[in-house]
């Protein structure tokens, strides 16, 4: 059989590994594993993401290095990964020289073969931070519906999308001032020159059919040249020929894969050319999330086949993690890091239970804190390592630790464990690990049940030690199967297994005969109960204060940058502190609507006419239409940002902004003065 090459996604170098992130990991890491102990040839590669913006912009806040940051997320990571025994050949950071010369390599051959040009594009530069502003770094009101603080690539209210120069009221999101726009030469990836190949790429059998769907979306939409290059100062590597141009952190990010294993290649002297160059030798697997999709399918399979490499056999894409059935937050303690999991509770416990909960779809998979408590505790404990627990000290008790000589009739059990073996070994291998661990539990219950009719405890009593000693044996050597067929799962539960029961390993590979006349060590306990107040601790531990805000989302005040590079799944709702006179800079006043209307054609947006006592009367657009009928906010007491420069829109010009609360994904609420308070009246 064929060597396999495995990825998971390389995760940003500038945060903390969390739960959401391991379920790739974990599902990945099940995968190679089961693999390696069916005694194939794999090997499983991953490294830092280190290069981008947001890298550069956290170590510049930190007062730092990009470098020294990257090298100690790089060491947090690694522990993470480690204690949660991800089992990594090797992993690699893609600021590293292996990632470099690869990824001159590829887009030089590119270049050579016809497939990038460049072209001159305006970019938000800001002035008072020296930088080339990505979309995301940019906050203004949405050029279609009017809706306030918007990022600068797609309005979350109306899911529009546009350039970020056409926002109104742009400004950085770092330090709040308006962006100048600036010219400049990009690089470009001719990424159409490769339609009919990631066409026929796709059909290939390489993609899960609900993401092959996706791509034939994309490409009746058309496929687009990408923008590879971005304007110095970045943190990144620079193009050759092209001094103060860097590469898009999304380009040399997948090269990181073949970094990785080349670096491991040169200690294991394997040949590179072996794995990425030559089609049928071996097979290359990435593991990555849905969001991810594009970048895997598209740009990557292209720029490798346009630099003369082998491309993917298969890309596997997974849903998104939530807890207790919504997105990980900090405020309810669920956007729980890897490490304040560690702190209470088993890594074992969390791969077991993503592996019950994961298929081979895209489906979200939900971590359910009580019954995360309650499926560990009836499927590992009660019924695996209590089919030991009870019977292991029987052994020791009666029979110095010695099991029967000659394997005893057993109702057919230990045959009935190796046949359905085949069937689990063939979820495995799809991916469908939730059925998996269903068929291992059917057995163990089929064990327990076993045990329960034999009741060791009476022959004890009754003093059968024969038939004591038989039935101890057989519930050990199914014990034994049940661990080995965990294996991939709970890896270090195996291993102790290994030790308890005396054996040489716990492989698929071994001869399953059954274990008989042999001493076994005696039982320490395999695993804990999980402890449901340590699962109380570590949601409290991870539970973030929001600090009091006079002004909740829309902020007029500049907000934090997104954590990573275009993802949109993780977004920040903190907001950065401002000194005192920033605060007393905004104008904000008590405001009566004393007309309200909807606006044709806006069906997002109602025209405001406030009174604003002194200051006179206003005309607001506000991108409230879907929480607020006109009538209900005649007479209402509303907030306004008084001193904002009028906003020419495409509807009229708005004079102000009126404040609500929301997240931008579903309730929008005015903020309203007590009555009493007089339009015009100052806000402090
Ligand atoms: O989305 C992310 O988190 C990226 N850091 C994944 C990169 S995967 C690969 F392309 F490097
Ligand atoms: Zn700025």
């Amino acid at each position: 059989m064929r060597p396999i090459l495995v990825t998971s996604a390389l995760p940003y170098a500038n945060g903390s590994i969390h739960l959401g992130h391991l379920v790739e990991y974990v599902q990945t890491d099940i995968w190679v594993r089961f693999h390696k102990i069916r005694g194939r040839n794999c090997l499983y590669f991953c490294a830092d993401d280190t290069h981008g913006t947001p890298i550069m912009i956290r170590a510049r806040n930190e007062g730092i290095t990009p470098e020294a940051l990257v090298e100690r997320i790089y060491v947090e990571h690694k522990t993470d990964f480690r204690d949660f025994l991800i089992g990594f050949d090797h992993y690699h950071s893609t600021n590293s020289e292996e990632n470099k010369i690869l990824s001159e390599e590829i887009y030089l051959a590119n270049r050579k073969a016809g497939h990038i040009h460049t072209a001159s594009v305006m970019q938000a530069y800001c002035a008072k931070d020296g930088i080339f502003l990505p979309d995301r770094f940019i906050r203004g009101s949405c050029p279609s519906c009017g809706a306030l603080d918007q990022y600068g690539d797609s309005c979350e209210v109306c899911s529009a999308t546009y350039s970020p120069l056409d926002l109104n009221e742009a400004r950085c999101s770092l330090c709040g001032t308006p962006p100048e726009e600036r010219e400049s030469e990009h690089y470009f990836f001719n990424l159409s020159n490769f339609e009919s190949f990631l066409k026929e790429w796709t059909h290939s059998g390489a993609l899960q059919v609900q993401m092959a769907n996706k791509l034939s979306e994309w490409f009746n939409e058309g496929l687009k040249a990408w923008d590879i290059s971005r304007d110095g100062p970045y943190f990144g590597f620079e193009i050759p020929d092209a001094p103060g141009k860097y590469f898009y952190v999304w380009l040399d990010a997948p090269v990181g894969y073949m970094a990785a294993s080349w670096s491991y290649f040169k200690q294991h002297g394997i040949e590179f050319d072996r794995y990425w160059r030559q089609p049928d030798q071996v097979e290359v697997y990435h593991f990555i999330g849905k969001d991810i999709l594009y970048f895997h399918t598209l740009f990557w399979p292209a720029m490798l086949k346009g630099a003369g490499f082998r491309t993917p056999t298969g890309v596997f894409a997974h849903g998104f993690l939530t807890v207790n059935g919504q997105k990980m937050s900090k405020s309810r303690g669920t956007f729980i890091t890897a490490r304040s999991y560690l702190q209470q509770l088993d890594p074992e416990y969390l791969r077991y239970y993503y592996a019950a909960k994961l298929g081979k779809g895209v489906d979200d998979i939900d971590l359910n804190l009580d019954d995360f408590i309650q499926r560990v505790n009836s499927d590992l404990v009660g019924k695996v390592v209590n089919l030991a627990s009870r019977t292991a000290g029987f052994i020791h008790k009666h029979f110095q630790g010695q099991l029967s000589r000659d394997y005893p009739e057993d109702r057919g059990l230990f045959k009935l464990f190796l046949d359905e073996m085949k069937t689990i070994a063939e979820f495995y291998h799809e991916r469908e690990f939730a059925r998996a661990m269903r068929a291992i539990m059917n057995l163990a219950d089929h064990a327990n049940r076993y045990v329960e009719e034999k009741a060791p405890w009476t022959l004890a009593r009754d003093n059968h030690l024969k038939e004591l000693q038989e039935t101890c044996t057989v519930a050990l050597n199914l014990f034994r199967l049940l661990m080995v067929l965990l294996h991939p799962v709970l890896p270090s539960m195996a291993e102790k297994t290994r030790v308890f029961l005396n054996l040489q390993d716990m492989n698929w590979t071994a001869t399953l005969l059954p274990i008989t006349d042999t001493v076994i060590q005696p039982f320490r306990p395999l695993m804990q109960r999980v402890d449901p107040k340590k699962v109380a601790a570590m949601v409290a531990a991870s539970m973030e204060e929001t600090p009091p805000s006079a002004h909740s989302a829309p902020s007029p005040v500049p907000v934090l940058p997104v954590a990573t590079e275009k993802r949109v799944d993780e977004k920040p709702s903190e907001s950065q502190t401002i000194d005192m006179d920033s605060f007393m800079a905004v104008d904000l006043r008590v405001a009566k609507v004393i007309q309200a209307e909807t606006v044709t054609g806006a069906d997002k947006l109602l025209r405001l006419v406030l009174d604003v006592g002194p200051l006179g009367v206003r005309n607001v657009l506000a991108g409230i239409r879907s929480a607020y009928m006109p009538e209900q906010l005649l007479g209402r007491l509303v907030v306004l940002v008084a001193n904002l420069q009028p906003r020419k829109m495409k509807f009229g010009v708005s004079e102000g902004m009126v404040l609500a609360a929301g997240d931008g994904a579903g309730g929008l609420f005015l903020l309203s003065a007590d009555s009493g308070a007089q339009p015009g009246m100052r806000i402090k």
